[in-house]
């Protein structure tokens, strides 16, 4: 979230939604009463609202979900889905209407947000705890997601999260993510990140190497099959999408 924006919140009176076992990440998350409020107020729904007023990027989930869809990730109509960090579910709400899929998983460690997704998409919110998906069986799940989620995780976080996608994916799944690879990092981003960054968060953005991803989750049998840019404020990040058990 925009720094302008917590401070507005906070004027506000409005506290942040403080995630449980995060470690060592942004351990918070806008707030879910206020937000609410605010897309009300605005006609937006709380994806637009996020998408529109808070990060200024109008259509910015749309856009990733559209060229999901032109890569082909819905095409063999994805039954299981896992993600971590929905958040407000606004990638959530668009890959339900993409897939329709009968389980939906998700794992998030802001409370009232999960809460809010269970009872409007009645998805199954797992017990969250660090890095793990250990109630979910191995190679369950057909299309994985985690959208900007990396960036506020700690490296190691982030790589114990990647083994765990790469254990519940069925043989023929995808995982998709995206993280703030050197391809998003180019001197004048790294300069405005550094004035506009993360306030009172030193460890958001966190970057991680794309040729990492690539090596890594070759060894898990998973296979880069695309990637593209997609927008974070005022800068991106790339979204990667790997297929398991497949030859291209
Ligand atoms: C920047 S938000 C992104 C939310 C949503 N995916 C979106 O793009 O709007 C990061 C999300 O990850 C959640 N989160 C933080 N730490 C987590 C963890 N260890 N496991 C799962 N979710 C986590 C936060 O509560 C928040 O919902």
């Amino acid at each position: 979230m925009k720094s302008g924006v917590k401070r507005l919140l906070r004027r506000a009176g409005f506290d942040i939604v403080r995630s449980t076992n995060n470690r060592g990440g942004v351990d918070d998350f806008i707030p879910f009463e206020a937000t609410m409020r605010a897309a009300r107020a605005a006609g937006l729904s709380v994806g637009d609202y996020i998408d529109e007023v808070m990060n200024g990027t109008p259509g910015a989930t749309q856009s990733t979900v559209d060229e999901l869809r032109t890569l082909g990730v819905f095409d063999a109509n994805p039954g299981t889905v896992l993600e971590i960090g929905p958040g407000s579910g606004r990638y959530l709400e668009k890959t339900m209407k993409e897939c329709a899929p009968s389980r939906y998983e998700i794992y998030e460690t802001a409370a009232p947000w999960a809460n809010y997704l269970v009872d409007t998409y009645s998805v199954i919110a797992q017990p969250t705890a660090g890095c793990s998906l250990a109630p979910t069986p191995d190679a369950s799940i057909d299309l994985v997601l985690a959208h900007k989620v990396f960036n506020t995780l700690t490296f190691l976080s982030t790589c114990r999260y990647f083994f765990e996608m790469a254990r519940v994916t069925r043989p023929g799944g995808r995982i998709v993510f995206d993280v703030m690879t050197e391809g998003c990092l180019d001197p004048a981003t790294v300069s405005a990140w550094t004035s506009q960054g993360g306030e009172g968060h030193d460890s958001y953005p966190a970057a991680m190497p794309r040729q990492t991803c690539v090596d890594l989750f070759a060894t898990l049998d998973c296979t880069l099959e695309a990637s593209f840019l997609a927008p974070m404020g005022f800068a991106s990040t790339e979204v990667l999408v790997f297929g398991k058990g497949r030859d291209s």
